[in-house]
């Protein structure tokens, strides 16, 4: 009986000892030997077979095997334990020494920039900034702007329709008659009105569906052309530079009249003739003219009393020609390459 303890416990020993790598193999040889059906049990169970004389001192030898087993496992345990920790700090260690990430710190993007130059150049002259709707009533971006309905000019600006008298607005020349109705009668106005404005258009290196608008509308008694003239070469000369050439021709649109295209000498070859200006040594950039007495009626001024100019332009296009930029998708993509440079 006590060789084949002794058996067992060197069996055990050696198992515990040398033959398991981590807890739960421990647990297993635990079971294997303390267990309900572990085989030192199994020798404690056999004891009733034992004489009397016998018993206590079995029961002595096997209980000495199970204390010192025991001891084993507690000691292995602990040397498991202590690997796993280190296994565990090993393989979740932070390098410190490594160079950290440096957060992206963002910068306003080239559009918003040109937009802010353009209005504070304005505001320098003592305009305020007026805002509009971008989902606007036809009555606003047509009706109220001498485009009935039927009106041929109206082809020109198709855009996306709502319902039958709601759209995406096709310029920003709505806030215009908005700013006039929630004025008094004939009160004078010097605003501008950026915005965004879409219309049904191809996506290529000079169109966009959507795009950006800077509208202008000044009246009071007695402006002339004359301001008109003044007020935008002003800008033009601010915008670009000093020596940049601007030239009124005639042109159309259904709320002003007269009305005209402005241009400036192309900023590329100043006035040579290039690519970019397409061997004209022009470039267009604004569209202008007198407000039309119609227009000055239907929302509640007396062309009689009052007169005024609008104007409206391209952020888009000014941004480009400052910039140096050839296609317009560059500033809606988001490429941090391309956003970096400004
Ligand atoms: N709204 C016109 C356009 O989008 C521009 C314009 C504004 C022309 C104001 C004259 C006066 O083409």
């Amino acid at each position: 009986m006590k060789e084949k303890i002794d058996q067992l416990k060197a069996q055990a020993a050696e198992r515990i000892t040398s033959m398991t790598k981590n807890l739960q193999e421990l647990d297993e040889a635990r079971v294997q030997y303390l267990g309900k059906k572990g085989e030192l049990t199994a020798l404690l169970r056999g004891m009733k077979d034992l004489s009397k004389e016998d018993r206590p001192k079995v029961g002595k030898i096997v209980n000495e095997a199970r204390a010192q087993i025991e001891a084993l496992i507690a000691e292995r345990k602990e040397e498991l334990q202590k690997k796993a920790l280190e296994e565990r700090l090993a393989s979740e260690k932070i390098d410190v020494t490594l160079p950290g990430r440096r957060p992206d710190i963002g910068h306003l993007h080239p559009l918003s920039l040109t937009l802010d130059r353009i209005k504070t150049i304005f505001l320098n002259m003592g305009f305020s900034v007026e805002e509009g709707p971008e989902i606007e009533k036809d009555y606003f971006n047509f009706e109220a702007l001498n485009l009935p309905k039927d009106h041929p000019a109206r082809d020109m600006q198709d855009s996306f329709y709502i319902t039958e008298d709601i759209l995406m607005r096709s310029q920003t020349s709505p806030v215009q008659a908005r700013t006039m109705q929630k004025n008094e009668p004939n009160a004078p106005i010097r605003m501008i009105a950026p915005g965004r404005v879409y219309r049904r258009d191809e996506y290529d290196a000079t169109h966009s569906p959507m795009f950006t608008q800077v509208e202008g509308l000044v009246i009071d008694k007695g402006i002339t052309l004359a301001d008109l003239k003044g007020t935008l070469e002003l800008f033009l000369r601010q915008i670009f530079n000093e020596n940049v050439g601007v030239r009124f021709r005639p042109s159309f649109f259904p709320f002003t009249e007269p009305s005209a295209e402005v241009d400036i000498s192309c900023v590329m070859c100043h006035g040579k003739g290039c690519k970019v200006c397409k061997g004209t040594g022009w470039l267009e950039i604004l569209g202008a003219g007198m407000v039309h007495p119609h227009v000055l009626e239907m929302s509640g001024y007396d062309p009689k009393v009052v007169s005024g100019f609008a104007f409206g332009m391209g952020v888009e296009r000014i941004a480009m020609l400052s910039y140096g930029v050839d296609d317009l998708r560059l500033f809606y993509d988001n490429d941090k390459r391309f956003l970096r440079q400004f």
